[in-house]
């Protein structure tokens, strides 16, 4: 038996486990220390109402002999299908055939197992700073990644140039982790690039609900011609606070292909051999988040979590810091003070502010001399946060 020995070429720990036990090592020994997560993107309010009155309707039904559902389909159940249609046409403004879509257990694992579709000699480009999730299971699959920086000079909204030729090209907008999102003319441009090169763009969509401006578009599906070069990843996780309950769906259109192949037949073809799909309670909540009732239920908790963003950016603007994200994101990209190094600085926020973020360089080489910070966070502690912050900042 040989081993993967890719997995030997992946730093040891995966980012937001290291923090994890970080936190854990600090408060094991200042067990009375207050302190206020504003690092993993993780929600803190609860389901929407809908949602949750939908998820204990379809659990009666499991526990009826007339209503009981045995597997579900592997890539969805009609009615979560249409609802998610009806998304894209009603929220979006664009047209989204269900059979498109395939419902999954969440955005994280569909950007890993959509490799499984693509050959291991393909070349990845990966914008850095990003989500670790790209890069870890290309490095596992041993293929040959290729970086395009985001840094302060492009607005962390890197463009392609001649030497970012690549097989597979991921776009993550807006931007986990710098907030930034993309136009829509300079997706267009990728759009075309990708197209040129024989490419196919894998869009993290996974914080769409987060876009304010009319010109950044909530779907790589609005740009002309992303039909025939890219797939789509989209969360409930994000939109409708379904971290810990599991539910994400793909797009891939069926105009996609590859040397005559369908990438939707082969994704199809993967899902139904290794999953079972979602479960029934879960999908009905789903499609209940995007009912009209729940649609207004999870705007107006997205609406909560745009407090905390906006409250940080005045701090941060009174204190004089650089931050970009924010407006589009629930994310803020914060650079540290005084050229201070990520790791550094998440030091001094846990000692001294007994706050948590996410060091930027634990999203690549890039984020080094920045830090995130999540507004995914209750309206209080995010105040109190950002008042122990304003204490310890001037005094660095
Ligand atoms: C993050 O904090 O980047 C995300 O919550 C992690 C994830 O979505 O897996």
């Amino acid at each position: 038996m040989k081993i993967n020995k890719n997995y030997l070429n992946l730093k040891p720990s995966y980012l937001f486990k290291t923090i994890g036990e970080r936190c854990a090592d600090y408060k094991a020994k200042n067990p009375d220390a207050d302190i206020i997560s504003m690092g993993i993107g993780d929600v803190t309010l609860p389901l929407c109402r809908t949602a949750a009155d939908a998820m204990v309707a379809a659990a009666k039904e499991m526990g009826n002999i007339d209503t009981f559902h045995g597997y579900p389909s592997s890539y969805g159940e009609d009615f979560l299908l249409s609802a998610i249609s009806a998304h894209y046409k009603n929220h979006i403004g664009i047209d989204v055939k269900t059979s498109d879509i395939v419902v999954t257990c969440g955005a994280k694992e569909d950007v890993a197992n959509i490799l499984d579709i693509f050959d291991e000699d393909n070349t990845v480009l990966i914008p850095d700073p990003v989500y670790p999730v790209y890069l870890d299971t290309n490095i596992m699959a041993g293929r040959k990644i290729k970086f395009i920086s985001a840094n302060e000079e492009n607005k962390n909204l890197p463009m392609p140039g001649e030497n970012d030729a690549a097989d597979i090209i991921y776009i993550c907008s807006p931007n986990n982790p710098t907030g930034a999102a993309y136009t829509r003319s300079q997706l267009k441009t990728w759009v075309d690039f990708a197209t040129e090169n024989n490419a196919v763009i894998l869009y993290d969509a996974a914080y769409e609900m987060f876009i304010t401006d009319p010109d950044c578009p909530r779907s790589i599906f609005e740009i002309d011609g992303a039909e025939k070069c890219a797939i789509e990843f989209c969360s409930f996780s994000k939109t409708a606070g379904f971290t810990g309950v599991r539910c994400g769906y793909t797009v891939v259109p069926s105009e996609l292909t590859f040397d005559g192949v369908s990438l939707l037949d082969l994704w199809k073809r993967r899902q139904s051999t290794k999953s079972n799909g979602v479960s029934y309670v879960v999908q009905r909540a789903a499609a209940a988040a995007f009912s009209e009732q729940g649609y207004a239920e999870i705007c107006s908790n997205i609406d909560y979590y745009r407090k905390n963003t906006a409250n940080m950016m005045a701090t941060f603007d009174e204190l004089g810091l650089t931050y970009y994200g924010g407006c589009n994101s629930p994310y803020i990209w914060l650079k540290c003070p005084k050229g201070m190094k990520s790791w550094d600085f998440f030091d001094v926020m846990l000692e001294r502010c007994n706050v948590i973020g996410t060091p930027g360089s634990g999203f690549g080489e890039m984020g080094e001399g920045f830090f995130r910070l999540s507004g995914f966070g209750d309206n209080d502690r995010c105040s109190a946060a950002l008042e122990r912050i304003k204490k310890v900042i001037p005094t660095l």
